[in-house]
């Protein structure tokens, strides 16, 4: 199920509000001096189209909301979404999840980390670009504040199979805990633009959430490295 092309941006929008990149963040990052306030801190690695940034953001107006998306059109259409409804509590960071959390997140600072419909990678040979490996998902355990929570959605089983195998190894967050389905009110009424793709299709869905429960242990920093990948790996997206 291949990627449909994006409606054009309305020119006249000014998305620098809204729409960060690396060059332009500290390292450690402040958010702080992002969102003008002090609020806990939601981040959703690979936002897409960015119905969840959108709505979730409008929804639990006392956090802050970071939204990462490695491909460029991507990410302005998700900002140009949050500039059109005015959102003050939400940005959209153009670039790679991976090297954010690595590079720039420091430990125990994020109460909500999402990961939905990550590209599968389908091929052996491309498992290794798979956003969620062992090692982000140690940073994922490091940045998380004590009963902070990663909630992960997919319709590949195997991909979601792998990756909670993969949690309970390498990380102590606890789960998977249940999320049930919910029926949509309206069209737009669905988690992601991809969740509503497969409720569409009548295609499963696998989600989950998991907790964490205990002080960060910190990582030996060997453990902790990895090569990232760059946007033109993901600018072609692999579904069938
Ligand atoms: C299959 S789409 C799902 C989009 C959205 N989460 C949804 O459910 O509708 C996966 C998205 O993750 C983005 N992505 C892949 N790897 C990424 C990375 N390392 N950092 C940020 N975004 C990434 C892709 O460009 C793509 O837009």
């Amino acid at each position: 199920m291949g990627r449909r092309s994006l409606p054009k941006l309305d020119p006249s929008l000014q998305l620098e509000s809204h729409l960060l990149s690396f060059e332009a963040l500290d390292s450690p990052w402040d958010p702080t001096r992002i969102y003008g306030r002090r609020a806990p801190l939601e981040i959703e690695v690979g936002s897409g189209k960015g119905l969840f940034l959108l709505t979730e953001s409008q929804r639990v107006g006392a956090h802050n909301f970071l939204g990462i998306e490695i491909v460029r059109k991507y990410a302005r259409y998700s900002a140009a979404r949050l500039v059109k409804h005015q959102v003050a509590n939400a940005r959209m960071l153009q670039g790679d999840g991976q090297r954010f959390l690595v590079e720039f997140v420091p430990e125990s600072s994020i109460r909500r980390v999402h990961v939905y419909f990550p590209d599968p990678w389908w091929k052996k040979r491309h498992r290794r670009r798979r956003v969620l490996n062992d090692m982000f998902l140690r940073h994922v355990e490091r940045v998380l504040e004590p009963q902070g929570e990663l909630h992960f959605w997919t319709d590949v089983e195997e991909y979601f199979q792998t990756t909670l195998e993969t949690i309970a190894t390498h990380t102590q967050l606890q789960g998977p805990l249940p999320v049930p389905e919910r029926d949509a009110e309206h069209d737009m009424d669905y988690h992601t633009n991809f969740e509503r793709r497969m409720r569409m299709h009548g295609l499963p869905v696998y989600r989950s959430f998991f907790i964490k429960r205990h002080e960060h242990v910190p990582i030996p920093a060997e453990r902790l490295s990895q090569a990232s990948d760059t946007e033109a790996e993901h600018a072609d997206h692999d579904r069938p």
